[in-house]
């Protein structure tokens, strides 16, 4: 990978880079086609992580399907794919690990403790497998964007990171690979988490400012679906993520929900200027 992308380099073109853990639907192909419009050459990795999964959660039965997402890679014109086994990635007797401190001990970092470890470990060596110009992320895990900012910055990685907007289903649901998981009931119950950062929207609108009135509102909204278990559902100032007691005139601001719906664990925000 590294010696075609320095030969790509050498021919002056730019690379645009967009990590995924496959089972693609359209959230990742928005990506795919900012990188064409921005990039000489598109690259996708597919790589379900094993370091970003705990022992509990999901790794074994993430969804694959590596054959309909290289069909749907060159329909979408992206010129390599990079696959790599996990062997491949983590050596035997591999043993360093890239650790973004503070942003990561909150929200997702308190429910999935060793998750951003993972995740920045595993784009690191992505970045420097895949040395990309550009590097594109989904708004949809905006915390693993702030994360991956924070790291770039610190480890100064010769990469711009561009953040896409959420890509949702006609009726609101934020698309995830692990849609998959949600039964026919389920699908319906999992609305109530863009349904809720609706509300907190229509709330901040009418000019409540009080995060604790937001967020308990949003709760109660959540709680009367059955099926759903709450993380957590919190607001933080966008600019450093940190959790803010009360919006601010020209403040900027994430929305976050990570919910349970049934057995499938959901996330899902919002941007909010308050103006
Ligand atoms: P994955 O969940 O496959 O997501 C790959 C990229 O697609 C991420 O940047 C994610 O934010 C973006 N994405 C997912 N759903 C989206 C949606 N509905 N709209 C817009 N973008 C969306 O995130 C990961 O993989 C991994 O943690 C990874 C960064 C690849 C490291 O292993």
């Amino acid at each position: 990978m590294q010696r075609l992308s320095r030969k790509l380099k050498a021919e002056n073109k730019t690379i645009g880079f967009v990590p995924t853990m496959g089972f693609l639907h359209d959230g990742h192909i928005s990506l795919v086609k900012k990188s064409k419009l921005k990039a000489d050459i598109t690259i996708v990795s597919i790589f379900v992580n094993p370091t970003q999964f705990a022992p509990t959660e999901d790794f074994e039965k993430y969804p694959r399907d590596a054959k309909r997402d290289k069909k749907l890679l060159s329909s979408n014109g992206v010129d390599y794919l990079f696959m790599p086994d996990v062997s491949e990635i983590y050596k035997l007797n591999y043993q360093t690990f890239v650790q973004v401190e503070k942003i990561t001990g909150i929200l997702e970092g308190e429910f999935r403790p060793l998750h951003f470890k993972g995740v920045a470990t595993v784009v690191s060596i992505l970045f420097n497998c895949v040395l990309p110009d550009y590097s594109f992320f989904g708004q949809k895990d905006a915390q693993q964007v702030a994360v991956i900012r924070q790291m770039t910055r610190d480890l100064k990685f010769d990469t711009d990171i561009i953040v896409c907007p959420i890509i949702r289903e006609s009726d609101g649901l934020a698309m995830s690979s692990r849609n998959i998981y949600l039964s026919d009931q389920e699908r319906i119950d999992a609305l109530v988490l863009s349904k809720s950062l609706k509300l907190a929207e229509k709330l901040i609108g009418e000019g409540e400012r009080h995060t604790r009135v937001i967020i308990s509102k949003m709760t109660s909204e959540i709680n009367l679906v059955a099926s759903s278990k709450i993380d957590y559902v919190n607001i933080v100032d966008a600019d450093n993520f940190s959790i803010v007691d009360k919006l601010i005139f020209g403040g900027k601001y994430y929305i976050l929900i990570a919910c349970r719906i049934g057995k499938t664990r959901l996330i899902d925000n919002v941007i909010v200027k308050v103006s």
